[in-house]
């Protein structure tokens, strides 16, 4: 049985519903968390929920956007209201868009007239609406909740907030430059909001997951039957650990991060939780 240190706090989780974060939803439940359940899509949170639930643990399912602060903030009023001060925010809602991403990965004159070679989108060809989405959902998307559930946390004097970077936080994968600039962005804000917020007694950290197969990646890494696409087969052989990652693995890491009674004195760091990723060279 899971020890609960988090027993009766709130925690809330945005992303809620996707690949990574429901499952940290389930286990801050399990370690008697309430959870309050953000992202766009109701009925999938309810899912969530539901599950949590059946667990015995409490949840609470809100749809909204967080780019959006009105949206954010009739949230955080509901689950104020619901399930009390928010304790604990991990920003997990975020993720890239095929049509901000190149599908060349250096340059190739053709795109100079439409599309490189068979017509591939390169770096001048990407659309202005889906890079600015991208961007939005990835930085602004953490900055609005950490303003509205930061607030509540600095008056209550104490808090913890979770965000989420990448392998492209520290160097930036071909094809994703928006979702690796806004990524980079995670990890200097988390360190600025660190400082910020250090005389409020609360504290912010990251997590930088490496390769964990989600409904979008699944495509991008791996063939229809199941085997590794050559770029999939790129990240195996960069990643020390032979695999990819499972939501499961990053658990210990972001209860850690949380934790007060784990690492109080942990602030303003980024942890890789990667299979050994950054720390190979390739050679
Ligand atoms: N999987 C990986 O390998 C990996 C690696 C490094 C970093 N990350 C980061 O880890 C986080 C979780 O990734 P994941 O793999 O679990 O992705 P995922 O399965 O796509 O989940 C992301 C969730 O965020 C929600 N979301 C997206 N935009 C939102 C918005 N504007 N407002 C509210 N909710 C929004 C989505 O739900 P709705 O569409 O219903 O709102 C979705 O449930 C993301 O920040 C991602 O960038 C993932």
């Amino acid at each position: 049985m899971a020890e609960r240190y988090f027993e009766g706090q709130v925690a809330v989780v945005t992303g809620a519903a996707g690949t990574l974060c429901s499952e940290v939803s389930r286990e801050l439940a399990r370690r008697g968390a309430k959870v309050a359940l953000v992202g766009r899509t109701l009925t999938a949170l309810e899912q969530v929920a539901e599950d949590i639930r059946q667990e015995g643990g409490t949840a609470l399912a809100l749809a909204a956007d967080v780019t959006d602060a009105v949206a954010v903030e009739a949230a955080r009023r509901m689950i104020a209201e619901r399930l009390g001060t928010c304790r604990f925010l991990v920003n997990g809602a975020g993720g890239n868009q095929a049509a901000a991403s190149t599908e060349t990965t250096v340059f190739e004159a053709g795109e100079l007239d439409g599309g490189a070679a068979d017509g591939a989108r390169g770096f001048f060809n990407l659309g202005l609406d889906a890079v600015e989405a991208v961007i939005l959902a990835n930085t602004l998307g953490t900055f609005i909740p950490c303003q509205v559930f930061g607030r509540e946390m600095a008056a209550s004097g104490r808090g913890s907030i979770l965000n989420f970077a990448s392998m492209n936080s520290y160097r930036p994968l071909t094809r994703v430059p928006a979702y690796a600039m806004a990524k980079a962005g995670i990890v200097n804000f988390t360190q600025w909001l660190a400082v910020y917020l250090a005389p409020a007694g609360i504290r912010v950290n990251a997590v930088a997951p490496g390769f964990f197969v989600n409904c979008r990646s699944r495509k991008i890494l791996m063939t229809p039957e199941g085997g590794l696409s050559p770029r999939g087969d790129k990240v195996m052989s960069h990643t020390p650990a032979g695999r990819f990652g499972e939501a499961g693995d990053l658990l210990g890491c972001v209860c850690w991060l949380l934790d007060d009674g784990q690492a109080a004195f942990v602030t303003g760091v980024t942890v890789p939780v990667d299979g050994g990723f950054m720390a190979a060279s390739g050679v």
